[in-house]
């Protein structure tokens, strides 16, 4: 696989990042995921304009422009030869001798790999649905920066495994914030509900442009907290994210939700994203 770091494309063996680096050794970074489907990069825009976001609210130097950003990752798409698969991408405030204090002059380290991920958009648990289960969110206040500090959702990754589910959503003040590593919906009625954004949750590129389809659609959103009680009782419930799109859940803490299989607006607005995006 080639990889690319500052400014150079290599194979991933010979690619190296110095172990003062900030992300290694304070989590001092922020990341974005850019899935592709038919070679084709998915919201690119979208990622671009969230990772200007989380850099300027940490404060850190963004070390390349948006038009060099999307060369990088076509080149890694078409030098990797990805069909369907995924784009990592980091940037890191540096290298710097061990100080709590962010150093005045460190350069920023970017590095992008690609993932394939052949099938990525007919995924058998687009069909099955998801399992979950609920787990106090024990992160940090703020998860609307995208920060590589992803153990605690890792964790949660873990805790749903040990219970034999897919993944688990995450409450706060007893309502759910979202999932281990993407957004959480629920559908009662016609109604679709998520939580609001704020700093409480990550601001899902997928969940905005699901919405936007969704109210074009001339179907009902409401961006407000749920309860795990209150996706017990819904029709349906689903997540989205970069790599899983729109993907139903089907149980919550060992309970079925609705019927207990993908529901009709889950699968609705599947079919919706990806047709309008790729
Ligand atoms: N995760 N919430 C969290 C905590 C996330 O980590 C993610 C994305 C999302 C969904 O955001 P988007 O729709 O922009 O992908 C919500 C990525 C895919 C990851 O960590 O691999």
């Amino acid at each position: 696989r080639t990889v690319y770091v500052n400014g150079e494309y290599l194979p991933e063996e010979e690619a190296k990042v110095s172990v003062f680096d900030r992300g290694f050794l304070f989590a001092d970074g922020v990341y974005e995921v850019t899935s592709v489907l038919g070679g084709k990069l998915i919201d690119f825009a979208g990622h671009a304009k969230r990772l200007k976001r989380s850099l300027d609210e940490l404060q850190m130097a963004n070390p390349v422009t948006e038009e060099e950003l999307l060369e990088i990752h076509r080149q890694l798409v078409a030098r990797n030869g990805i069909e369907e698969g995924l784009v990592y991408l980091q940037i890191t405030r540096g290298a710097a001798d061990r100080d709590f204090a962010f150093p005045k002059d460190a350069t920023p380290t970017i590095v992008l790999f690609t993932q394939a991920k052949p099938g990525l958009a007919d995924s058998p648990m687009a069909k099955t649905g998801m399992k979950v289960i609920s787990i106090e969110d024990q992160r940090w206040g703020r998860r609307d920066i995208k920060t590589v500090q992803l153990l605690y959702p890792s964790m949660g990754k873990m805790m749903a495994k040990a219970a034999g589910c897919d993944d688990a959503w995450m409450v706060e003040d007893g309502a759910v914030t979202e999932g281990t590593s993407n957004n959480a919906y629920i559908v009662k009625g016609k109604t679709i509900v998520t939580r609001h954004l704020g700093t409480e949750i990550l601001h899902g590129i997928t969940r905005a442009a699901v919405l936007r389809f969704a109210r074009e659609a001339q179907m009902t959103v409401e961006e407000r907290p749920f309860t795990v009680d209150e996706a017990k009782a819904a029709d349906e419930a689903f997540i989205t994210s970069a790599s899983a799109f729109v993907m139903p859940v089907v149980e919550i803490d060992g309970q079925a939700i609705g019927a207990g299989a993908p529901g009709p607006v889950t699968a609705r607005l599947r079919e919706i994203y990806l047709d309008e995006m790729r």
